[in-house]
């Protein structure tokens, strides 16, 4: 049966992507981000959401990189 959830920022299924970035010194840090997608071919580029609290967030800001690496699915074989 069909029912509303209402108005939520919510998209199912949400990729799942881990972004990889350093810091100022270098230190590895891996984040989990649902809010993000392709968003141009050409150029190629995607964009992703993050809060200004995450660590991620001021790494790409200090460093203007970031990785993005797709987890395998646990339903995929
Ligand atoms: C499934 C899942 C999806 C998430 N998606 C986002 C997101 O799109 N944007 C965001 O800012 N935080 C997101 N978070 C929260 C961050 O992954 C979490 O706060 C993380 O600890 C941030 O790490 P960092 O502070 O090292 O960057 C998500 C968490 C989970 C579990």
């Amino acid at each position: 049966m069909k029912k509303s959830l209402g108005a939520l920022s919510l998209i199912y299924p949400a990729p799942v992507w881990v972004i990889g970035t350093y810091d100022k010194d270098g230190r590895a840090d891996a984040a989990t981000v649902a809010w993000g997608g392709i968003c141009s071919s050409k150029p190629p580029a995607v964009a992703i959401s993050l809060r200004k609290s995450r660590y991620t967030y001021n790494n790409i800001m200090e460093r203007q990189a970031f990785t993005v690496n797709v987890p395998k699915s646990v339903n995929a074989s």
